[in-house]
C-alpha cells in the first residue's frame, strides 16, 4: 500500500438522503475529497512511469496483442439492453449491446465527430470468449436528431418495444432538417426482432428532444464553449415505484470568470482548522471556474418517457473536475451507488487523479454522497500520478504507457466493469477491453478490484453477460 502522504482530511459526508424531486440539495465531490488521491492512493517512491496507485483501484494491464471485435468500425462507449433496474436483458435467446461506432478508416481521435450508435449481438448461451456479431447502425441514416449520436442507454419495454435514449450533438454543419443544437438528450421508440438467425431493429418512430441545458442548473454552450451535456441513463428506484428518473452529464451553469462560477468554501470542503486547507481566493485565482462537472437529474412526467422535468444536479464537482461522464445509479440493499467516469486532464489546477471510474454512496438518489475509498477513485488505468497530468496526444516522457489503456467504463450487475481500449503502449484500440470485476462494500464505502476473477483480474474481452431474460430458455 502507498505510504500516506501529508494532506487534508476528507470532507465529512453523512450519506443522508433528500427528496429527489422536491429538494435542491446536491452532494459535493470536494477538493478535500479529491486530494485524498495524492494523500492516500499514491506511492511517491515508485520508479518513474510505474503505476503509483494501490492494486485495489488499478485496472490490470491489458496485453498489447489484444484482439479487435470488428475491422469495420472503431468501438467505444458501450451499454447493454436493460430493464428499469439495470438488469441486462436477453431477448428471445440473444444478448444485445449498443456502442458508439465510427468507420475504422478515419483517424481514431477524430471518431467523436462521426459517431453513430451501432449494435452487436450474440446468442445468450455463447461461451464468454465467443465473438460478438456486428449488426450495423441502429438508426437509419439521417433519422436521428443531429449529425452525430453520442452515448445513452436502451430499455427493453413491454413486448418487443425498445426505447433508446441518446445524446444528439452537432459538429460543423448541421444536417439539413435538424435544429443543429449543440447537444440535446433525445429518445425514440422502436422494435426489436429476434429469429433463429439473428436480431434486427425496425419501426423507429419520431426522434424526440427531451432535454437541453437550461443555463440555470446546467451550463449552455453560450455560457462556455467547453460545456458538457450528455449521456442519459434511466432507472427506477424501488423506493418510489412507477417513477422513472434520468441521470446525465452536465456542467454547472454560468460564464467562467463571473462570480457565479467561483468555487465556494463548500466546494473546497475542508474541515475547520485543517492545516492543509486552501482558501477560496487562492483556489479561484488558479482558474478553477472552468472545472464545473455535475451529474444532472430529471424525472419522466409522462408514462411513455418522452416528457421530462429537469431537476437540480445530485452531485457537483465544482472547482474539482470538468467532466463527470456516463453516470449510472446502482441501487442495492437500500444503498445508492453513483458511478461516473472522468479523466486526468479534466481535473482543476492543484488536483491529480487517473482516467477511470469514480464512485459515491448515499442513502437515496439525492444524497450527501460519500466518495468510495475517500477520494472517489474506484478503478484507474495504470499511471504514475507523481508525473503531471497528460492529454492522450501529448504524454510525458517515461509515463506509464497504459495511462490511457481504457475508458468509458460501464458498471454491470455483480460488479463487472466493461470499457473500451484506447491506447495500450501506443497501439490504439477502438474495441472492448477485458471485463474486470470490482467488489464494492457499501458499509465501509470502499471497493477493491477482484484479482481472483479471470486471469489475475482480467476477464474475457467484451464480457457483457445478461442476467435476466425475456423469452428464450435458460437458467435465469
Ligand atoms: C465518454 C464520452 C461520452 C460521450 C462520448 C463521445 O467516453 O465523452 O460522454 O457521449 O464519449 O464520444
Amino acid at each position: 500500500a502507498a505510504p500516506a502522504a501529508e494532506g487534508p482530511q476528507p470532507t465529512p459526508h453523512t450519506q443522508k438522503a433528500y427528496d429527489p424531486i422536491d429538494s435542491d440539495f446536491h452532494g459535493r465531490w470536494t477538493r478535500a475529497d479529491a486530494r485524498q488521491i495524492m494523500r492516500t492512493q499514491n506511492d511517491t517512491s515508485v520508479e518513474r512511469g510505474e503505476n503509483s496507485m494501490p492494486e485495489s483501484i488499478t485496472m490490470p494491464e491489458i496485453p498489447k496483442d489484444f484482439p479487435i471485435m470488428t475491422d469495420e468500425v472503431w468501438v467505444w462507449d458501450t451499454w447493454s439492453l436493460t430493464d428499469e433496474h439495470s438488469n441486462q436483458m436477453s431477448y428471445k435467446g440473444w444478448d444485445v449491446i449498443f456502442s458508439l461506432v465510427a468507420p475504422r478508416d478515419i483517424p481514431f481521435d477524430e471518431r467523436h465527430w462521426s459517431a453513430r450508435i451501432g449494435y452487436f449481438t450474440r446468442p445468450s448461451s455463447a461461451d464468454p470468449d465467443e465473438a460478438w456479431t456486428y449488426g450495423g447502425y441502429l438508426f437509419e441514416d439521417e433519422t436521428s436528431l443531429s449529425n452525430t449520436e453520442w452515448s445513452g442507454s436502451a430499455r427493453l419495454l413491454q413486448g418487443n418495444k425498445i426505447r433508446v435514449f441518446y445524446t444528439a450533438t452537432t459538429f460543423g454543419e448541421k444536417r439539413p432538417g435538424t435544429d443543429g443544437k449543440p447537444a440535446v438528450l433525445a429518445t425514440v421508440l422502436g422494435k426489436i426482432k429476434a429469429t433463429k438467425k439473428g436480431v434486427s431493429f425496425s419501426g423507429f418512430g419520431e426522434h424526440v428532444e427531451i432535454a437541453e441545458p437550461d443555463g440555470t442548473w446546467y451550463q449552455t454552450q453560450e455560457q462556455n464553449q467547453y460545456f458538457s451535456f450528455r449521456d442519459p441513463f434511466t432507472f427506477e428506484d424501488p423506493a418510489t415505484p412507477g417513477i422513472t428518473f434520468m441521470l446525465f452529464e452536465g456542467c454547472g451553469a454560468g460564464v467562467p470568470g463571473t462570480e457565479e462560477t467561483n468555487a465556494t468554501a463548500e466546494d473546497l470542503g475542508y474541515v475547520d482548522g485543517d492545516p492543509f486547507a486552501e482558501t477560496v481566493d487562492e483556489v479561484n485565482a488558479k482558474g478553477v471556474q472552468y472545472q464545473r462537472g455535475n451529474i444532472g437529474l430529471a424525472w419522466a412526467d409522462s408514462s411513455d418517457l418522452t416528457s421530462w422535468t429537469m431537476l437540480p444536479p445530485i452531485l457537483t464537482a465544482y472547482g474539482v473536475n470538468d467532466q463527470t461522464e456516463r453516470p449510472q445509479m446502482i441501487i442495492e440493499d437500500g444503498k445508492y451507488f453513483l458511478f461516473t467516469i472522468s479523466h486526468q486532464f479534466t481535473y482543476a489546477a492543484g488536483l491529480r487523479g487517473p482516467d477511470g471510474v469514480y464512485g459515491f454512496v448515499g442513502d437515496g438518489i439525492r444524497s450527501d454522497f460519500q466518495p468510495l475509498n475517500s477520494s472517489g477513485v474506484v478503478l484507474g488505468s495504470p499511471v504514475d500520478l507523481n508525473l503531471p497530468a497528460d492529454a492522450p496526444e501529448s504524454p510525458t516522457a517515461g509515463q506509464n504507457p497504459r495511462q490511457f489503456q481504457a475508458y468509458s467504463h460501464y458498471i454491470q450487475p455483480g460488479g463487472l466493469v466493461q470499457s473500451f481500449i484506447d491506447n495500450v503502449d501506443g497501439r490504439r484500440g477502438g474495441t472492448l477491453s477485458p471485463t474486470v470485476k470490482v467488489d464494492v462494500d457499501g458499509a465501509t464505502a470502499t471497493s477493491a478490484v477482484d484479482y481472483s476473477f479471470g486471469d489475475n483480474g482480467l476477464g474475457p474481452y467484451a464480457y457483457i453477460p445478461t442476467n435476466k431474460r425475456k423469452g428464450g430458455v435458460g437458467h435465469y
